[in-house]
């Protein structure tokens, strides 16, 4: 809302740029400003307080935001005018992603050009590069651990490679996903060079301590992520003789946003690369941007203003520029990255339905529905215009973040049911077709997470070592039907790369430098381009998997009901092995009927008067394309089936 005196400070901040208003481009941009300023105005100074070096600094961020615009290519403008103008582009079930590590997948972004045509084969239009910024050879998480912002790492090419990739993918109707590691840089970074060297300004950039009584302090309450081989949050180093904060890994020191200018440094990053054309920026560990001492330092109020202040940002710059919240956290908690109250839908555009994925995973343990479906309903309803990452497998390991009250309102004991869990998916029961590995096991608190591929949790890898073909069509089947489900469920479903193909896990990694300590490795496989001509060699698994998702992304293209428009109802239905859901816009309707079981399992034929199917005019399964079978008392779906059953129009 217009506000004098705020309008009036950015107006002399204005008035001392020499702005040629005749330009068209330039007042969209002060529109957009305008619209903006107050939120960036008291988002910064409600968290960095009244404060005139804090007006300098607000000043200061305005000029970078002109300067970005400035530099912004007369394209990508043009793209932003688009974009703008079609807010529901996010939400649309032409959408489908997949995710890459460049380096085991084309060797490099050259590499990666040569892909496309395979990509597109599949129906995929969505494209996350994992991190590829320049970071250490050996210390990088995987490329999270960044040490220059605005360098691509020279094993995968340079930062103009990443302009025409991201122009390529645009003219190919496709969309680049970028991350940005906002929560630390690598202790290579240039700010962490210097603070090493003693210059107190980049010290401050950083959570740095002259002993361990902050330190421990903070110790009391924050959790360890990786408590098996990086116990402890602080790290010491000798040449500056303190502790730094080191959440992760003690070569990824998190940043201060205590500190303004860390806030401004990141939107520079931010504006530099949405002006190298991504289009969408993936936020790293958003939930740890700011701590706390007495809490767990995760999820912090401050946490969401610094993401909306950033947002406000960078949207003048470059409008319809979406962010993704990377907070694997506890449900109620994920779906606030898309922001509440008056700012609902003003900070993250997208988010990663973790409480989906994890409990898709103890569905297919449990060959029950009952605590997917009660941690779906106690999901909280998302903004309009923001959209969920439905995905099955990612780059990290699985979480077992579920409520405890949900898996009591099932009938569980929560800590028995999650241990349950490990066990089956690293295959410690006979009956356990999973061949997982524990990650991350602390004795002190019982738990662990999961790693392991798409395959290999499903029984792929287990069924092709002992060679019985009974066991190889029930994980091909288990591996379809959890596509069907994330490819319609509503969001952007997200592929990972090599499940298309059925890919095992990948044990070699233990023979790599840097990652054979960190088991996540053995599901981010070098991706095998022979198996990947298996494609089209009917009989052949590849051939079934690869086939099979085409189809359904396909399917998914021409159904405008699985588009993300808070337009799905679940459904309570008497047969807890049965998950059931309707996918509804204008008159077109997808009832959604996924058996979870090994053996057929019924669903009673009221289902179809629930949904107002008018049964006269005829009901098919869209996925094989015949009419859907039922008969007067039931629907029966074979072991590990779905029905995609809609009402002929
Ligand atoms: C995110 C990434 C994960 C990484 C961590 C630290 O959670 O997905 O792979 O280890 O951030 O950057």
């Amino acid at each position: 809302m217009y506000d004098p005196q705020t309008n009036s400070f950015l107006n002399n901040i204005l008035d001392q740029l020499d702005l040629d208003l005749s330009d068209k481009d330039l007042l969209r941009f002060i529109t957009r400003l305008s619209g903006n300023f107050e939120v960036i105005h008291n988002h910064f100074l409600g968290i960095y307080g009244e404060k005139s070096s804090n007006h300098k600094h607000i000043k200061n961020l305005v000029e970078e935001l002109v300067k970005a615009f400035q530099a912004r290519e007369k394209d990508l403008r043009q793209w932003d005018l688009k974009r703008e103008s079609d807010r529901g582009w996010l939400l649309s079930e032409q959408l489908v992603g997949s995710m890459f590590y460049l380096d085991r997948y084309s060797g490099n972004l050259k590499g990666f050009l040569t892909k496309i045509p395979y990509l597109k084969e599949l129906g995929i239009n969505v494209i996350h590069l994992m991190p590829l910024l320049k970071s250490p050879k050996i210390n990088n998480d995987g490329g999270y651990a960044v040490s220059d912002y605005r360098k691509v790492d020279e094993r995968y090419g340079s930062m103009s490679e990443i302009k025409s990739i991201a122009k390529k993918l645009r003219e190919n109707d496709m969309h680049l996903i970028l991350d940005i590691v906002v929560n630390h840089t690598s202790n290579e970074h240039i700010w962490a060079k210097k603070a090493a060297k003693g210059e107190k300004k980049y010290q401050e950039f950083y959570y740095t301590y002259e002993d361990r009584q902050i330190p421990d302090s903070f110790e009391s309450t924050l959790p360890e992520i990786f408590p098996t081989t990086e116990p402890g949050n602080f790290t010491y180093h000798p040449g500056m003789k303190k502790w730094i904060m080191t959440v992760f890994h003690d070569f990824q020191w998190d940043l201060n946003y205590t500190n303004p200018l860390v806030l401004i440094e990141m939107v520079k990053v931010l504006l530099y690369l949405a002006n190298q054309g991504v289009d969408i920026f993936r936020l790293d560990a958003v939930p740890f941007l700011w701590k706390r001492m007495g809490t767990a330092s995760q999820n912090e109020p401050e946490a969401h203003t610094i993401l909306q202040l950033i947002k406000a940002c960078i949207e003048v710059v470059s409008p319809g520029l979406p962010f993704i919240a990377e907070a694997i956290v506890a449900p109620p908690e994920i779906v606030k990255y898309f922001g509440d109250g008056d700012f609902a839908g003003k900070e993250c555009d997208i988010a990663y339905n973790a409480t989906l994925m994890t409990l898709l995973w103890d569905a297919v343990a449990t060959k029950n529905s009952k605590l997917l479906v009660a941690g779906l309903r106690h999901q909280l309803a998302k903004p309009l215009g923001t959209t969920w990452l439905c995905y099955i497998r990612s780059h990290d390991d699985i979480g077992l973040g579920y409520e405890d009250a949900y898996a009591r309102e099932v009938g569980y004991t929560p800590h028995l049911h999650r241990q349950y869990l490990v066990n089956f998916f690293t295959g410690k029961y006979d009956d356990s077709f999973a061949m997982g590995l524990p990650f991350m096991f602390d004795p002190k608190t019982g738990d662990a997470r999961i790693s392991g591929t798409t395959a290999s949790l499903a029984g792929l890898e287990k069924a092709l070592g002992q060679g019985k073909k009974a066991e190889l069509d029930k994980a091909i089947d288990r591996i379809i039907l959890l596509h069907a489900i994330i490819i319609s469920f509503g969001g952007i479903p997200l592929i990972y790369y090599g499940d298309e193909l059925g890919t095992t896990n990948h044990y070699s990694y233990v023979k790599e430098s840097g990652k054979s300590e960190d088991n996540r490795w053995v599901h981010r496989p070098i991706f095998d381009w022979e198996k990947a001509e298996k494609r089209n060699q009917k009989g052949t698994v590849e051939y079934r998997i690869f086939q099979a998702l085409k189809k359904l992304i396909a399917i998914r293209k021409k159904s405008p009901e699985f588009a993300d428009l808070n337009n799905r109802e679940l459904l309570t239905t008497d047969n807890e092995h049965i998950f059931a859901y309707l996918r509804i816009r204008d008159n077109l309707k997808t009832l959604c009927l996924y058996n979870l079981h090994d053996e057929p399992q019924k669903i009673g034929s009221y289902v179809l008067h629930q949904v107002n199917f008018d049964l006269k005019k005829g009901i098919i399964d869209k996925y094989r394309r015949k009419p859907a079978p039922y008969n007067e008392y039931y629907i029966e779906l074979p072991p590990y089936q779905f029905f995609w059953i809609t009402q002929k129009v």
